[in-house]
């Protein structure tokens, strides 16, 4: 049995005003996915102090390091390179002692004057390296993210990537030639990853097994986004012009 697809509108045989708008909004989605990937790079992608996401960046931003501190693993990783091995088995002995105030002024704010405060200090984010406070706060052992920043993090993701999601999902809905049930499965797939994605972070926190389920939620709405993207621009801008008209009597959706 055939049944008629009973849709208003559909993407080849959108208006030019229509398709103006989903191509304006999805072209800046798609920018800001792009910049989204840059900054899980930057920040998560280095949490270990190596370059790329893995899992252990995944522990470390949500779990922590907890048999050290961020200012011994970026001493290790990212900011081996800023001072000599006598001065960063220094700091590393400093911060595994608990970061007493009393080696802070004579012998250990010179290291960081010398070699950290250039950037520490002055280039905004980064924390600064001129007061005991801010100092031990990175030296402190690594407990990961707090339940503070999490719930923070967790309802802007929550919020936005859904508001992301309705508009791209709904012009993908439009599309024709897919069997409605795929359609609806693409479409629920990014929200279905949002929550395994913000629930894996609340769980690595305390498991770190769990790290594994933020990358693969990742994965999951990256996926269904480009596949929605690409379908939807390729049916707005290059299906049209094969002449064919696509009424909405045209289309149907082959079910037994
Ligand atoms: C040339 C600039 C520069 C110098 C010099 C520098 N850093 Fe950094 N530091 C950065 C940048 C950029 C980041 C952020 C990227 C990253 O985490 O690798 C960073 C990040 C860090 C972080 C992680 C901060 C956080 O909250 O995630 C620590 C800890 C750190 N640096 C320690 C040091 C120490 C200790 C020194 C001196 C021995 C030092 N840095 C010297 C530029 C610098």
């Amino acid at each position: 049995m055939e049944q008629k697809v009973m849709s208003q509108m559909n993407l080849p045989s959108l208006g030019i005003a229509v398709r103006t708008l989903f191509t304006g909004y999805l072209l800046v989605m798609g920018i800001g996915i792009l910049m989204s990937l840059a900054q899980i790079l930057l920040t998560h992608g280095m949490a270990d102090g190596k370059i790329g996401v893995s899992v252990d960046d995944v522990v470390y931003s949500y779990h922590g390091n907890r048999n050290s501190s961020k200012l011994e693993v970026k001493l290790n990783g990212s900011m081996k390179d800023k001072a000599n091995d006598e001065s960063r088995a220094r700091l590393v002995k400093w911060a595994r002692e608990g970061a007493p105030l009393e080696h802070w002024k004579k012998e250990i704010q010179p290291i960081f004057a010398e070699n950290c405060v250039q950037c520490h200090a002055n280039i905004p984010g980064l924390p600064s390296f001129t007061e005991y406070e801010a100092t031990a706060e990175v030296a402190k052992t690594d407990m990961g993210a707090s339940v503070d920043s999490l719930t923070r993090v967790s309802h802007i993701h929550l919020f936005g990537i859904a508001f992301i999601f309705i508009f791209v999902g709904y012009i993908f809905s439009l599309a024709v030639g897919f069997n409605e049930k795929i359609k609806a499965v693409i479409i629920a797939i990014p929200f279905g990853f949002l929550i395994i994605d913000i629930s894996s972070w609340w769980i690595t926190s305390v498991f770190p097994g769990f790290a594994w389920f933020t990358i693969i939620g990742g994965f999951g709405y990256m996926f269904a986004f480009a596949i929605m993207w690409f379908t939807s621009m390729y049916q707005m801008w290059i299906l049209p012009r094969n002449g064919k008209t696509y009424d909405i009597n045209e289309w149907t959706d082959k079910r037994d």
